[in-house]
């Protein structure tokens, strides 16, 4: 069958009361993502020619959002002032959808999991039909649409919860809210909704009711219940934690089909966007977040935190670091305890150690700061040993400068590096010093003060301070 041209629609004016927020729900997160982006996902892997968004409450910030995420998709955004019902909602898309002939996909804004199989389900159970939906069966039914079906089991309306008698309340397929609709029929049928209904709203579901009355029913993909926890909608925040756990499921059990081992994936989180490389190892309490990618053959040990960075192959982050905005080259070795700041930039086989901090640094292959440092600022030339205790002074309570540090230099223990200052290459800086100059390459830098004994000193200061006490 050829394929038909489609748009998408995508409701989502609605406040989402139920969430009790000051935020409208469709900017509530799951996966890292506000919920307005996962139908937004769907349309444009369903290759839609046309993606309209229908918004009302907080429409600024939801359209922001959505143009500095989707620059190149095809959305348009229309606005429905007052929320009159979900058939007003789709009749505002109308002049977006001017000359449009194919099918109009139409989503709810608040259903982030829906995969779109489903919807290639839907197409295929549609056929030629002006009108396909999917329905499902969840435990708690609550105030979802009853899907009703005359004696042959054909769809013959769509009853709402505050329509319901009680006898329809007890029907256990329920209206996903998610449809397929041929454009010439739905906009005609759109024009004859009325408002005579317990809640005085243009429902969009009597749609079905006019389907079944031109004989030609809705086609129903009816969802088992396995398959409709991915149908379900967020409508308060319990509802959104739900949707957080299916999401995760979906995105960690497609890494772990991909490659990537996880010690116990209950025990890790991953955003979205997130994307790991085959043969990488996720141990437990992991939380990967923001646009991170970490590449193949990677060891991410217990409790590390990694936001918006990129980790290259063969790299092993030890216990409990902490990421974010940093790019760490291939065989490198961090932590444990380490946290690498915005602008950091590891090229290979860096080793960072236990509580380092590193902020716009950029540490040159084979370097090392193993231990108990700050590193802000800076560039560490290639092979350049950073001993413990070595912080650049990079801030002088105006402005930040920067440390240069030579390829193969050699950082005493406890060195501060009192920035804008250079160290040459080969250069030696001992243990203590002050550097307030640039050093120059091969130099020993040292600026520690000449040490002294004085014999005896110690036992004449306690015979003075302490006369009853016998000496050691
Ligand atoms: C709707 C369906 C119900 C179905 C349920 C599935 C109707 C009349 N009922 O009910 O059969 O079981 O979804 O979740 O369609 N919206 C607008 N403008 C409006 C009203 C709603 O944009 O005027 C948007 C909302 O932001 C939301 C979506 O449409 O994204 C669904 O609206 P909601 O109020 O949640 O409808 P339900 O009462 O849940
Ligand atoms: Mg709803």
């Amino acid at each position: 069958m050829a394929q038909r041209t489609k748009a998408v629609v995508i409701m989502a004016a609605g406040k989402g009361t139920r969430m009790n927020s000051r935020t409208t729900k469709l900017l509530h997160r799951v996966g890292g993502r506000p919920l307005i982006h996962y139908p937004i996902e769907v349309g444009i892997a369903l290759e839609a020619s046309r993606i309209v968004l229908i918004l009302g409450h907080q429409r600024a910030e939801i359209e922001t959002y959505v143009k500095r995420t989707f620059k190149t998709a095809p959305i348009d955004f229309v606005v429905q002032e007052e929320q009159l019902g979900t058939a007003h909602a789709v009749q505002c898309a109308q002049p977006a959808l001017e000359g449009f002939e194919g099918d109009v996909i139409i989503l709810s804004g608040d259903v982030p999991c829906l995969p779109c199989e489903t919807l290639w389900a839907l197409d295929e159970i549609k056929g030629s039909s002006p009108l396909g939906l999917v329905s499902m069966r969840i435990e708690e039914a609550n105030r979802y649409g009853r899907v009703s079906r005359d004696i042959q089991g054909h769809a013959e309306a769509i009853i709402e919860f505050a329509d319901c008698s009680e006898d329809q309340k007890k029907i256990e397929e329920l209206n996903s809210g998610i449809y397929q609709v041929d454009a010439q029929f739905l906009f005609g049928a759109l024009a004859k909704i009325d408002s005579d209904n317990a809640q005085g709203e243009f429902y969009l579901t009597d749609l079905v009711a006019m389907a079944a009355s031109k004989n030609q029913p809705a086609q129903v993909l009816a969802l088992d219940a396995r398959d409709s926890r991915w149908a379900v909608g967020v409508n308060n925040r319990v509802d959104l934690a739900a949707a957080e756990a299916q999401l995760q499921l979906r995105v960690k059990n497609a890494l772990m089909l991909s490659g990537v081992t996880m010690l116990d994936p209950t025990r890790v989180y991953v955003e979205s966007a997130v994307q790991v490389g085959a043969d990488t190892t996720l141990g437990l309490d992991v939380t990967l977040k923001g646009h991170t990618k970490i590449g193949e053959g990677c060891v991410i040990e217990q409790g590390c935190f990694i936001k918006d960075s990129e980790i290259s192959e063969a790299t092993t982050i030890r216990p409990y670091c902490h990421l974010e905005g940093a790019k760490v080259g291939p065989k490198c070795t961090l932590g444990p305890y380490a946290r690498l700041r915005e602008g950091t930039v590891l090229d290979s086989a860096v080793k960072v150690g236990n509580f380092v901090e590193t902020k716009k640094a950029h540490f040159k292959s084979g370097s090392k700061a193993n231990h108990l440092s700050y590193i802000g600022d800076a560039s560490i030339g290639s092979k350049a040993n950073i001993g413990a205790g070595t912080i650049t002074c990079n801030y002088d309570g105006y402005k930040k400068s920067k440390t240069v540090i030579g390829e193969g230099a050699f950082i005493g223990s406890d060195t501060q590096l009192v920035a804008p200052v250079a160290v040459g290459d080969g250069a030696i800086v001992g243990a203590g010093t002050t550097v307030t100059r640039d050093v120059p390459a091969d130099a020993l830098a040292i600026s520690r003060t000449q040490q002294t004994h004085m014999e005896g000193w110690a036992i004449r200061k306690r015979a003075r301070e302490h006369p009853a006490k016998k000496d050691v």
